[in-house]
């Protein structure tokens, strides 16, 4: 069968912790987990030709977790970042972030914001992180910069179109996702993509995301194409 491939996938990585417990290892070491499962998800797309992956990897109400999952979730990014430079430059992966970077601890943001100026000119696949992301936060952020470029009268009250809310979310120039995905059992978008997902297809599965692979990506890709009579 052949699938017609969405051009945005974006994927909320749950059930790390449960499934580190699960084998009687810190919610951490799940962490661990899937960030190799996210490695390998991110290739797998690239080979099947979705063009942009979106992973949320952090969102704002994460800093609410113990210290030290914390401190491991603010680490796994400049390691992962740093290691897989190479790999993002030889298959032109372009790295770009989907939240607010000023608030990361300063060793992720530097590696955020290199992984980011490196990659630039990549065009073959974008890889968006959603790191230190919330909606509720990204909209309150666009809505005072308009509100703020209204009362300068930098834009007049016709210029607010969707367009321009658009170049103030954090995904500023990626399309929005056809197809969201969560793994972990939870069926919600919790504070994930309010703006973006307003004509997404929807897929949940129980499998906690270290076990993802590309057969439940493929099955999903499938049946969002069932539901469109594609
Ligand atoms: C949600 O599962 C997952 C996260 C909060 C973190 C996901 C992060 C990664 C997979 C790696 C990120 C790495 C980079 C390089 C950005 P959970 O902790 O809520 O699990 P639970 O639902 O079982 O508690």
């Amino acid at each position: 069968m052949n699938a017609t491939i969405p051009a945005h996938i974006a994927i909320m990585m749950d059930g790390n912790g449960r499934w580190g417990k699960q084998r009687g290892l810190t919610r951490s070491q799940g962490h661990y987990a899937g960030s190799q499962t996210m490695e390998a998800i991110i290739m797998d797309s690239m080979e099947m030709g979705i063009q942009v992956l979106t992973l949320y990897a952090f969102s704002t109400e994460n800093w609410k977790r113990p210290k030290d999952e914390v401190q491991y979730l603010m680490d796994l990014p400049a390691k992962f970042l740093t290691a897989k430079l190479p790999v993002f430059m030889a298959n032109d992966i372009k790295v770009c972030i989907s939240g607010d970077i000023d608030g990361l601890p300063l060793h992720t943001k530097e590696a955020v914001k290199m992984a980011m100026h490196s990659t630039k000119d990549n065009s073959s696949f974008t890889v968006n992180f959603a790191l230190n992301y919330g909606r509720r936060s990204e909209l309150l952020a666009a809505i005072k910069k308009i509100a703020h470029d209204l009362n300068r009268s930098d834009v007049v009250l016709e210029e607010i179109t969707e367009e321009l809310i658009e170049t103030h979310l954090f995904t500023s120039g990626l399309p929005d996702p056809d197809l969201i995905i969560r793994t972990g059992g939870e069926k919600r978008i919790s504070n994930f993509l309010l703006w973006q997902s307003s004509k997404s297809q929807l897929w949940f599965t129980d499998t906690y995301f270290p076990d993802f692979n590309k057969d439940l990506l493929l099955q999903a890709i499938y049946d969002v194409n069932d539901r469109k009579g594609l």
